[in-house]
């Protein structure tokens, strides 16, 4: 076999073969393929695509080409669940103590913040004391003793898509559906869970800004999991504005709070509890919908969840007092108040850049190293569809400096656009992709 043959084959649109693909992603990741070589191949796909066993097959060597997360030693089955990045998504920070407290084992590996989309890992140690970097032992040891265990990617798992994400960040060929969905459901699969919930997002905010394309994807990747042997589903969830209403770290780590407190936005509530349910299911603690909803609520009303994360903040060496006193987290030192900048309707955001504004106010990374500060980030009072007037802020920033405020106060406004005629209200779960 040689690499030149096979970017002419995909260039001329024909289909590779399984040999072919784990030849080259083998060779790629060992680094015998150049990049020159690989990057041209990527554009061959870009414009040719891969059928439904290539993507497959793309998967499962990139998923076997490092080590596997080997979840047996852990009792029961393993859920997991994956978005595909927003702006104000602490989901995981819910459902883990939820499902945790229902007795469901969830070993979870989590990212840091990428672009203007947030990460658990960052707003976990925003958390005094906190501690993601976990050896397997430990992460082990927590999912059997307490049921939940949240840790930064430490062990070698997937190596491939690492190598190959950041040569199709700089030629161009990360928007490619077969490339995304092998990129995502090989890091999935080499995490090993049993089940897995993914949380497609769409809308301004997403990778996947048609809700069509967002399908599209969905349908990939539930199909790979399958095919892999792993129970997965997919909920199409809207990204045409944030979710919930804080942005910033240390900001939503207070908000998952308040729903385990019972509080809570709606639309916050309405994904935590479909993609919640789907992993009850799959781990058959319930026969319906109804039942996993029915029993996920009682954790919350018990404050058991509450509790339970508060267990798990101790377990990873955080401070759990601060679980049950949100308001000794650390503020940002000024609170400044965002006007829209006309009477009306929020009629549409530019969620990216509402995750960009965080970013300015330092909540996000601007360089790989950069260090966040965890206090900064934004409040928003509206949900689009809401009646706004110049006399009443819409949103509040958290910032400790100046400058950036005032940089972050006219991205923010310039993010809304206002209707003078009401708008409809958007539904918040959009589709629902489980395997037919
Ligand atoms: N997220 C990933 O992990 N990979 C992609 O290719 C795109 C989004």
């Amino acid at each position: 076999m040689n690499m030149y043959e096979l970017i002419l084959k995909k260039r001329e649109g024909e289909r590779l073969t399984k040999e072919e693909i784990y030849w080259l992603v083998n060779g790629y990741t060992r680094g015998d393929i150049p990049d020159y070589q690989m990057a041209a191949f990527f554009m061959a796909v870009y414009f040719r695509g891969m059928d439904q066993s290539e993507t497959v097959w793309l998967t499962l060597a990139m998923a076997e080409s490092g080590e596997k997360l080997d979840l047996s030693e852990i009792q029961g089955i393993k859920v997991d669940k994956h978005s595909t990045g927003g702006v104000g998504d602490k989901t995981s920070l819910i459902i883990g103590p939820m499902l945790a407290a229902l007795g469901i084992p969830v070993a979870k590996m989590s990212g840091r913040g990428l672009g203007h989309t947030g990460g658990t890992i960052d707003k976990l140690e925003s958390i005094e004391g906190f501690q993601t970097a976990l050896t397997r032992e430990q992460f082990i040891g927590n999912v059997n003793r307490i049921k939940l265990a949240i840790a930064g990617q430490t062990a070698n798992l997937a190596p491939a898509d690492k190598k190959m994400y950041a040569l199709r960040d700089v030629t161009a060929t990360v928007d490619q559906d077969a490339l995304i969905a092998a990129s995502i459901m090989s890091k999935k699969l080499a995490s090993g869970a049993d089940v897995i919930v993914l949380d497609v997002k769409t809308g301004s905010g997403a990778f996947m800004q048609t809700q069509e394309r967002a399908e599209q994807l969905a349908k990939l990747m539930v199909d790979i999991g399958w095919q892999a042997g792993k129970k997965t589903s997919a909920i199409l969830t809207d990204m045409n504005e944030p979710l919930g209403h804080m942005v910033g770290n240390a900001l939503e780590v207070q908000e998952a709070i308040e729903v385990l407190q019972g509080k809570g936005d709606e639309r916050l509530l309405e994904v935590v509890f479909a993609l919640a349910s789907y992993m009850v299911l799959g781990a058959g603690r319930a026969e319906t919908l109804e039942e996993a909803e029915q029993i996920l609520k009682e954790t919350i009303e018990t404050h058991k969840a509450l509790d339970k994360f508060a267990e798990f903040v101790q377990a990873q060496q955080g401070n759990p007092d601060w679980i049950y006193h949100p308001e000794r987290f650390p503020k940002a030192r000024l609170k400044i108040p965002v006007y829209p900048t006309g009477n009306g309707y929020l009629k549409s955001c530019d969620t990216r850049e509402v995750g960009m504004v965080s970013l300015i106010l330092g909540g996000g990374r601007k360089t790989k190293d950069a260090k966040i500060d965890s206090t900064v980030g934004i409040q928003l009072c509206k949900h689009l569809g809401d009646a706004v007037t110049t006399k009443e802020p819409f949103a509040y920033l958290y910032a400790n400096h100046e400058e950036q405020a005032k940089e972050a106060e006219k991205r923010l406004q310039n993010a809304y656009t206002i209707s003078e005629i009401p708008t409809e209200k958007q539904p918040v779960i959009k589709k629902i992709v489980v395997n037919e």
